[in-house]
């Protein structure tokens, strides 16, 4: 079987980057992604690259060589429905905030409405592949939809989770470490699943594309990310400890990272992590296994998100103490508001807690971050509900310039970790600053000696 028309359903921050490279990469495939959002779709569109809906370094270049090539966005969602022999779902499926689950299970309603629409529009046979993140066994209900529509057409379904991160997704996806593939074990789900390998396989290597039954390939994406957060918050456990013993968690994680069965990448101790799929995902695994019963594997992972809410609010508390427990009316810079480095996503943000946490002590806080607007770091604190809009408005302010942000500040916080902050003048933002003048490295990326000869009151995470 020849796929030649793809549609993708959800063009946000897996759809768009997903589909642009394996537009780029078969070229012979005509692929769509719709949305609902018009205005995310009008972006994609946009003739000017700078004006994308998501920055990722690289994203550009593939989009302006697929676009309108064999690459289009649109909101005609029923016609590119129509039109596919194969069909990805990629639409978000964040913690449910209502109900049953209510603050832990994932929300299925984007996923159903999907399927439903599948289900409706669908003339011809299709292949259907999960492509967002899903609890284990998601595909029996998107079955279940897709089956009893009683026009006789025939749904094969497919999870096909996706591992880019943030930042690097470009290069996660044209170099990925695996591609995951499960898919039912009968002569038309094997055939099913070959279909989707042959269109990795203009560019994987095929010893990195793997397949697997349904529900291994569903569950094996909650536990990659559940065991990577769970790095984090192991070295952000030590980080404490760390600090109180004289020992340097950089010096930990580079001792414990050579040994070659624990490896050095994802050990980097950090103010916490944040990001739309790590607590989300977790929340949804512990959810899976309660209500299996499985009440000691739900506790296990649970642990690492209480473990990355304190590592936030022990940064937060930090700073207040080292400012003599007293911060109302005081300006603190921030360098940083997105989750990590070279993104313009704010989801999940340690910035967003820290802010909020010195923002209850009446602190003045000053951002600047070299991606996120003004309105999306208001839009974040204002989810919270935590105080009014106007009170939001008046205490977090954004700058375009960081040494804008930093001059007469009591305090300059690193909440992300951007290059650019590297290759700052401290001296100059040193000179311009309140005295005692202090640094909090929530990201470990500043040099302390450097910082401390030239008179700041340093403290980095972990040290
Ligand atoms: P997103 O919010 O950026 O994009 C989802 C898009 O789907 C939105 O633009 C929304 O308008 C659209 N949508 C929702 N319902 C729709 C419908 N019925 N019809 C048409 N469009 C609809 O989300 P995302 O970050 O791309 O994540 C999507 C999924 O991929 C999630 O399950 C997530 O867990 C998973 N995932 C995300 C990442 C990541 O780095 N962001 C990485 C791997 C997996
Ligand atoms: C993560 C996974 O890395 C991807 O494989 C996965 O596809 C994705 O989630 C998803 O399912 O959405 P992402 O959240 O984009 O990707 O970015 P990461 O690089 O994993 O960083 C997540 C958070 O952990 C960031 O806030 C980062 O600063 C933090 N982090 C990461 C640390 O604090 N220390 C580290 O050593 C690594």
């Amino acid at each position: 079987m020849k796929i030649k028309n793809i549609c993708c359903i959800g063009a946000g921050y897996v759809g768009g980057p997903t589909m642009a490279v394996i537009a780029q990469k078969n070229p012979d495939i005509k692929v769509t992604v719709v949305d609902i959002n018009a205005a995310r779709i009008a972006a994609w569109n946009d003739k000017d690259l700078n004006k994308l809906p998501i920055y990722e370094p690289g994203l550009d270049k593939v989009v302006e060589e697929a676009r309108n090539r064999n690459l289009f966005f649109s909101t005609d969602v029923d016609t590119a429905i129509e039109a596919a022999d194969m069909i990805f779902i990629s639409v978000n499926t964040p913690t449910k905030t209502y109900g049953q689950g209510k603050g832990m299970a994932a929300d299925l309603k984007y996923i159903e409405l999907c399927s439903r629409q599948i289900a409706r529009v669908a003339k011809t046979d299709k292949i259907v592949v999960e492509k967002s993140t899903l609890p284990v066994r998601t595909a029996q209900a998107i079955k279940s939809i897709l089956h009893n529509t009683g026009n006789g057409v025939q749904f094969q379904i497919l999870s096909n989770p996706e591992f880019l991160a943030e930042g690097t997704a470009v290069q996660d996806l044209i170099a990925p470490d695996r591609v995951l593939i499960g898919g039912e074990q009968t002569k038309e789900g094997l055939e099913a699943i070959q279909a989707l390998v042959d269109i990795y396989a203009t560019w994987v290597p095929l010893e990195n594309i793997l397949t697997t039954n349904l529900w291994s390939s569903e569950l094996s994406k909650l536990t990659a990310n559940a065991f990577l957060a769970q790095r984090v918050s192991s070295i952000n456990a030590m980080s404490e400890l760390c600090e109180v013993t004289g020992a340097d968690v950089n010096e930990v994680a580079n001792a414990i990272g050579k040994d070659s069965r624990i490896g050095p990448k994802f050990l980097k101790a950090s103010v916490g992590f944040g990001g739309s799929c790590f607590q989300k995902d977790i929340l949804n695994l512990v959810y899976i296994a309660k209500s299996y019963g499985l009440n000691e594997v739900a506790d296990y992972w649970e642990q690492v998100i209480i473990m990355n809410d304190y590592q936030k609010r022990r940064f937060a508390s930090k700073i207040i103490q080292t400012l003599y427990n007293t911060i109302s009316g005081k300006k603190i810079a921030f360098l940083g508001w997105a989750f990590k480095k070279d993104t313009n996503d704010t989801r999940e943000s340690a910035a967003i807690y820290v802010a909020d946490q010195l923002m209850e002590e009446q602190a003045n806080i000053v951002v600047y971050d070299p991606k996120v607007t003004a309105d999306q770091m208001q839009s974040d604190l204002n989810y919270l509900n935590t105080r009014t809009e106007e009170a939001n408005a008046t205490n977090l302010t954004t700058v375009l310039d960081p040494y804008e942000a930093c001059k007469n500040a009591h305090a300059v916080a690193v909440l992300t970790e951007w290059d650019e902050f590297k290759t700052y003048d401290w001296q100059k933002i040193y000179d311009e600053m309140k005295k005692p003048a202090f640094v909090f490295d929530g990201r470990g990326i500043l040099d302390q000696s450097t910082l401390e000869s030239i008179g700041f009151h340093f403290y980095a995470i972990g040290k």
